[in-house]
């Protein structure tokens, strides 16, 4: 893949920056008290947040009918660029109908704080049954993803936004690294291939033997693990990242790792939200992006590779970013390592393989994951969280 000087190509051709310049700011908040006002729930406000940021070039707001009904139908927006997850902003019937087309909304945060605007360029209605079956591969309400759609408005939204100001993150403002920063610290590093790695779970031994498999033949490693709204029962964000600052500090090589958090929110949607990670990659300057099991799925909605196998329903090259494909990574008792069936001869009994699920269960029974799954010093910190007290490293 040859690269431009300055680093990979944002999708569609330019970062986007929807920031508001200090002139802008203060036209926003001398009307503040005028404009009509939607209040965003956390997912809402991780979109408007990365919409602004550029980690979704190129988008510059809420989606319009066209790009959305494209993105459901045929994965592409309007214009034909590939797109897989509609990024919409939907209200209630009720509150829709006193919003004007070419007015300025007023976008509050959940605690009421006024933290963007939406330029509203048009209101449309859609149906959720096609856009859960499109999307998640499902209407079953027990999917995560599928629930959240479920419970929202009737009316979408639509028009370009201002986030007000970068406001920095509550619990991890030294790992806010936006994709002007990452693609300039990747710059710095001199680094020209970049591997991604999205993530939503405590880091186990099988991320990080896929992380340094790719690695190995890549310039540097950039760990993203999503710290933006998870279902109940995944683990914590702040653990997670305790988990990472361990394995950072003592087994990854400090000069060809950056941490850094995605803001985003987590829709559990399976293949479509694997292409979706990948965009958002690219925009942060990533060249290739990590794509190992069942990427992004839940319970057993999507086969163990559908992540995989979508990334070939486009052009080669089309996306601007390679995926690297990793099988279901499990510890071979025989050869004592990691490994997968495509490098060891290990029968079943042989190999050690927990999900993130499972050991979200084993945790929640009091029990700690095995050394053949978790780093000690993650078991102790996760342990630590769980408050389970008998365990020592
Ligand atoms: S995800 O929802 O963010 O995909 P998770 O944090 O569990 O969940 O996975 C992060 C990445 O590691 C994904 O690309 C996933 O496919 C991959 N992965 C997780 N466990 C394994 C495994 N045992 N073998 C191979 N890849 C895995």
């Amino acid at each position: 893949m040859t690269l431009p000087l300055d680093g990979i190509t944002p999708h569609g051709g330019q970062l986007i920056n929807r920031i508001a310049t200090p002139a802008e700011r203060q036209e926003f908040l001398d009307q503040a008290d005028y404009l009509p006002r939607v209040q965003l729930d956390d997912r809402l406000l991780s979109d408007l947040e990365m919409i602004a940021i550029g980690a979704l070039s190129p988008l510059t707001g809420f989606m319009e009918k066209a790009d959305y009904e494209k993105v459901v139908t045929e994965m592409r927006l309007a214009n034909g660029l590939p797109w897989s997850i509609p990024i919409t902003l939907s209200v209630d019937a009720d509150g829709a109908e006193y919003l004007k087309e070419g007015e300025w909304v007023r976008l509050d945060d959940p605690q009421g704080r006024f933290v963007g605007v939406l330029e509203l360029t048009s209101k449309y209605r859609y149906n959720k049954a096609h856009e859960a079956c499109q999307v998640y591969g499902t209407d079953d309400l027990k999917h995560p993803g599928v629930k959240v759609l479920y419970n929202k408005g009737a009316i979408k939204l639509a028009g370009p936004i201002w986030l007000l100001q970068r406001y920095p993150h509550p619990l991890f403002p030294q790992y806010q690294i936006d994709p002007t920063q990452s693609r300039a610290l990747f710059k710095e590093k001199g680094w020209n291939t970049i591997v991604g790695f999205q993530t939503r779970n405590p880091i186990h031994r099988a991320h990080e033997y896929i992380q340094k498999c790719a690695l190995e033949t890549v310039d540097g490693l950039f760990l993203h693990p999503l710290v933006g709204t998870t279902k109940d029962d995944d683990i914590a964000a702040d653990v997670r990242m305790r988990c990472y600052e361990i394995m950072l500090d003592r087994y990854f090589p400090q000069d060809r790792v950056i941490l850094a958090i995605n803001p985003a929110s987590m829709r559990y949607a399976g293949p479509r939200e694997a292409i979706f990670h990948a965009l958002i990659r690219k925009n942060y300057g990533c060249t290739h992006f990590i794509v190992g099991r069942d990427h992004a799925g839940v319970g057993d909605y999507y086969g163990t590779y559908d992540s995989q196998i979508i990334f070939d329903e486009f052009e080669p090259g089309e996306l601007g970013i390679v995926p690297m494909k990793f099988e279901h990574a499990f510890y071979c008792k025989r050869s004592q390592q990691m490994a997968t069936t495509k490098t060891s001869p290990s029968t079943p009994e042989e190999r050690i393989h927990l999900s993130g699920t499972k050991v979200r269960e084993m945790l929640r029974r009091g029990e700690l994951p095995p050394a053949e799954f978790s780093r000690p010093e993650v078991a102790a910190e996760l342990a630590r969280a769980m408050n389970i007290a008998t365990y020592e490293i």
